[in-house]
């Protein structure tokens, strides 16, 4: 299975539980609940979910809407430290177990989250 077919394989659907899993998590958490818009986590979670679908083979709705994705510049508001990076895989992580998707995407996910949320890294502390 290669990175364009996971949207074929989980759909639509599973990006959502996905996601929604993932940011269920945020607002109580002390490092990240902070960082994200309380007034809109709606909004933060479609733009994640639909830059995710994009980059696994479904609708490119991210890029018709917020343009080149550029994370690293989207991120640079953001004090992403290695805590922030760590906490921010450890919640991805609880939020792939408890979707429970099927293991090749999962695996596939997993590793490309691990990779990207290293990239993000932006201050020492
Ligand atoms: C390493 C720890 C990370 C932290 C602390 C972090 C934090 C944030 C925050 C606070 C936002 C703003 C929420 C919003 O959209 O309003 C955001 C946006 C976003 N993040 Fe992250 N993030 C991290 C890692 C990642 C990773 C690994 C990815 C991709 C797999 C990612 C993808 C995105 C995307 C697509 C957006 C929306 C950008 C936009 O269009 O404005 N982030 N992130």
């Amino acid at each position: 299975m290669d990175d364009t077919d996971i949207y074929a394989a989980i759909g639509e659907e599973g990006f959502a539980r996905l996601i929604a899993a993932f940011y269920k998590q945020i607002p109580a958490d002390d490092i990240l609940g902070p960082m994200y818009p309380r007034d809109d986590l709606a909004g933060a979670e479609a733009r994640l979910r639909d830059f995710l679908v994009g980059r696994f083979g479904g609708p490119m709705r991210y890029i018709e809407q917020r343009g080149h994705p550029r994370l690293r510049m989207r991120h640079a508001p953001f004090p992403v430290t290695p805590a922030a990076r760590d906490r921010w895989m450890a919640m991805m992580n609880r939020a792939l177990d408890d979707t429970a998707l099927p293991p090749e995407p999962t695996a596939l996910l997993r590793e490309f989250f691990d990779q990207v949320a290293t990239m993000m890294i932006n201050q020492e502390a």
